[in-house]
């Protein structure tokens, strides 16, 4: 099991100077993690002619005018340095810290021609075309990507407008309410259970919605992925399900002067709020008796924690249900990410830090393990660096590779909603290199990655459609 990263390093951007080498210009990158400068990067502008195989480049023509897949990569053959020719570019920049070789000297030069033949030739006509190819099917499959991704958002916000209706009525018509509870767990749990390359995706979400409701459907969809993850029979999964819609029902009785304070909760109002799992419990079994008695223990119980520190009752170790302890991660994980003043939220991928490193003891650890690998080491939401010096956010979890998510690349030339997503599993040259934090990204990046102020996830069912990454 890879572990979670440390709380993200910041990342900023500086263009310091311009300077010149071997007749070419040369470009500084300062990048800064939080507390100390990391070692500067260099950038050379160089001509295409001094290119040679294993020299990094970063193309500086928009990515629908190019045939690449990537704007910056590591060429790997002399037939790339022909397309790059062939697009009629006199330099390239090139970043000499990421190359295996240096561009070539200029004494290098009339060997170097010998062996690429020189000029254009109708190979390299084909080559292009080659490329242009391989990049259409690609921008085939995004398109197919970003339907499934629409889809999915219509799902998401279907959901939520079932839960915010439960939630909203639970006082009034109680049975069928967790009838309708049921059913929309019972959609959810089947879609789960018959698509087995369903992916944890990042969900937009419109601000001034109610948190219960966004909070409610998080823990359900994170608690189903985490129960699915661990072998739950269908039967299971609807009971955990169920017991989540109604986890925080209890605090319609807690006054709403309480439930949005910002500020340190005076003693009195915390031991309040802890009463809001009975009085959960008491709400559901008045109203509905038959409710189930293991979604009934994750009402009452999802605030106990492993090392008996936790409320009503402080029940510790085995004594806490597998259901409530399922429960209790998907509900404390959704808290980290998503607190009543969002600027201190902690970011996804700090939040399985925290819960990993600073909640051991509460949390069940072989269950956080399994939650890490629903999520990724880098879960959607997260802003990351990438090796190819590119910035992007992940938006999609990879069940089979926990570093190998989806990414929504930040480019200026491309527009926000036709953003590029790579599958990285795709890109094999392609690594993260660490993960930052919103607040130190740079305003233009910010605005066009918008890491949620909330951060949501729906299941994205690939099978229907097949997988477009192949
Ligand atoms: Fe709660």
């Amino acid at each position: 099991m890879k572990e979670a990263p440390d709380i993200s390093p910041s990342w900023e951007l500086a263009s310091v100077s311009i300077g010149c080498y071997a007749g070419g210009e040369r470009r500084f990158l300062t990048h800064q993690s939080e507390g100390a400068a990391v070692p500067t990067m260099e950038e050379q502008r160089v001509p295409i002619s001094h290119l040679r195989v294993g020299v990094f480049i970063r193309l500086e023509l928009p990515w629908f005018k190019h045939p690449f897949l990537l704007g910056s990569f590591k060429i790997k053959s002399p037939d790339q340095i022909r397309a790059l020719k062939e697009l009629g570019l006199s330099t390239v920049i090139c970043i000499p810290e990421k190359s295996d070789q240096q561009p070539m000297a200029p004494s290098d030069l009339d060997a170097a021609e010998k062996d690429t033949g020189g000029g254009r030739s109708e190979s390299d006509t084909s080559l292009q075309q080659a490329l242009w190819n391989i990049k259409n099917e690609r921008i085939v499959r995004l398109k197919a990507q970003r339907e499934r991704l629409n889809r999915c958002e219509r799902e998401f916000e279907q959901a939520l407008t079932r839960v915010k209706d439960i939630i909203t009525n639970v006082g009034m018509a109680s049975r069928e309410v967790v009838e309708n509870a049921d059913t929309v767990v019972k959609d959810m749990v089947g879609s789960l259970l018959s698509d087995t390359s369903v992916v944890v995706q990042l969900m937009n979400t419109k601000p001034g919605g109610e948190d219960i409701f966004y909070h409610s459907l998080n823990a359900v969809v994170l608690g189903l992925l985490l129960g699915r993850e661990c072998g739950l029979d269908a039967d299971a999964l609807q009971k955990l399900g169920l017991g989540l819609i109604f986890h925080d029902i209890g605090k319609q009785r807690i006054p709403k002067k309480v439930l949005r304070k910002q500020t340190a909760l005076t003693p009195p109002e915390m031991k309040l709020i802890q009463l809001h799992p009975k009085y959960g419990q008491e709400m559901i079994a008045s109203r509905v008796p038959d409710f189930p008695p293991e979604a009934m223990t994750i009402v009452v119980g999802h605030h106990e924690a492993l090392d008996g520190s936790g409320y009503p009752s402080g029940l510790a170790g085995e004594k806490i249900p597998l259901l409530v302890r399922l429960a209790s991660i998907a509900n404390v994980f959704d808290n980290h990410c998503n607190k009543l003043d969002p600027a201190t939220s902690l970011t996804p991928s700090q939040a399985l830090s925290f819960m990993f490193r600073k909640q051991a003891a509460q949390l069940d650890r072989s269950l956080m393990a399994v939650f890490i690998r629903c999520l990724g080491v880098y879960p959607p939401g997260t802003v990351v660096h990438l090796s190819n010096e590119g910035i992007g956010m992940v938006v999609g979890a990879n069940p089979r590779n926990t570093l190998l998510p989806s990414i929504l690349l930040y480019d200026p030339d491309i527009p926000r909603n036709e953003a590029l997503i790579v599958d990285m599993e795709e890109e094999p040259d392609l690594t993260i290199v660490e993960s930052i934090h919103p607040a130190k990204l740079d305003p233009q990046i910010f605005a066009y990655l918008s890491p949620r102020a909330r951060v949501s996830y729906f299941p994205q069912l690939k099978g229907e459609l097949g997988s477009v990454s192949r």
